[in-house]
């Protein structure tokens, strides 16, 4: 198979995270016969510093004419704490989602066996937790009008849905349901909020084209309870974008660390695949990043924007692997991992390429 990979490391830790996925990808190729071809480009503060856009056009074209894009991460401290800002890392993630039309941002929250331990949850409670979270990611607060009145003494940010955003969302859920364990949890706040009762309304009326389908209605605060109690529970989730955004920030700790999740967001057009972890610039340039939530990018890459199953199985069992002849990164290791098992980005990406 022919295809080109746009790799987009972005900021911090996104730069050295994402070195070690495209080594994956290339050693894929190389193994089962594939031709992958590679080009760059830049978003975030990065981008910031070399053109003053968080978004160059250039980064937008070479996004458009690529198969996927291999992303890092955006982010930079230094305007975090200057909300006066008025050019953010961020807007480059979030004006590429708008324009590439990433509805979607699927975030499979699966437990490898050997990290039960990693987890500050009890093991008992994990044990066998494989949730697959489907968060609509260009609609909700995050993109509606936001501004500021009354001299600038008031401050919004609008939630808007419309009936389409929220079907074709719904519709991708209930599509994977069936292909898992048939339940699927919507999460809203129907209780206060109009827009998650246009929400609700919405997936009520898909329902029963999925007879097979088990649907339940959770309010947010709850979901957010039982993720931890009880995560066992789930199987599907769709929810909005900012409680997504939230909710698997949280449930990223059933999968013992966010070093350790994939994410794919896809729509209409090219599909862009990331870490959900952020640029981490406490760090950054130290080596010790877990690059495994990048190599687990590139399996979810091949499976969902090329269709490659036996290539992206193949990097999940290297991981798998990994982790059973004990190596840890420092973020998923704990007071049992011998010291010589604690290896940094770089020795982690190659062992793990010893083993694909
Ligand atoms: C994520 C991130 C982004 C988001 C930030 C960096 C804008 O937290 O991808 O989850 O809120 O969507
Ligand atoms: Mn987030």
């Amino acid at each position: 198979m022919k295809k080109h990979i746009l790799i987009v490391p972005g900021d911090g830790i996104g730069q050295e995270v994402t070195a070690v996925g495209k080594k994956v990808l290339e050693r894929i190729a190389e193994k089962f016969n594939h031709e992958f071809t590679y080009d760059e480009a830049l978003i975030g503060h990065v981008a910031i510093e070399a053109t003053g856009n968080p978004l160059p056009d250039e980064t937008l074209e070479k996004m458009r004419a690529s198969d996927a894009v291999l992303f890092g991460a955006v982010g930079h401290p230094k305007y975090d704490n200057d909300p006066s800002a008025k050019v953010r890392p961020e807007q480059g993630l979030l004006k590429m989602r708008k324009e590439l039309g990433l509805y979607a941002n699927l975030r499979p929250i699966k437990l490898f066996d050997e990290l039960l331990s990693a987890s500050s949850i009890k093991p008992e409670i994990l044990k066998g937790s494989d949730i697959l979270f489907f968060r609509e990611l260009t609609g909700d607060i995050y993109f509606g009008e936001k501004g500021r009145k009354n001299d600038g003494d008031t401050a919004y940010d609008i939630a808007e849905y419309s009936k389409y955003e929220v079907e074709r969302i719904a519709r991708r859920a209930f599509e994977a349901a069936m292909t898992r364990g048939k339940r699927l949890c919507s999460v809203d706040k129907a209780n206060v909020l109009e827009s998650s009762r246009l929400w609700r309304e919405v997936v009520q009326a898909i329902a029963p084209e999925y007879p097979e389908v088990t649907v339940e209605h959770i309010f947010v605060d709850a979901a957010a309870m039982m993720l931890i109690k009880d995560p066992k529970r789930f199987d599907v989730v769709v929810t909005a974008n900012l409680f997504g955004d939230i909710l698997t920030d949280e449930a990223s700790q059933i999968a013992g660390s966010m070093g350790m999740l994939a994410s794919a967001s896809v729509g209409d057009s090219t599909g862009v695949y990331e870490p959900i972890h952020g640029s981490a610039h406490d760090i950054t340039g130290k080596g010790v990043a877990n690059p495994l939530a990048s190599v687990l990018s590139a399996a979810l890459l091949l499976d969902i924007s090329f269709g490659l199953k036996d290539e992206s199985n193949a990097i999940i069992a290297a991981v798998d692997q990994l982790l059973k002849d004990g190596f840890r990164t420092r973020d998923i290791a704990d007071a049992n991992t011998p010291a010589d098992k604690i290896l940094n980005t770089e020795a982690a990406g190659e062992e793990l390429l010893k083993r694909l």
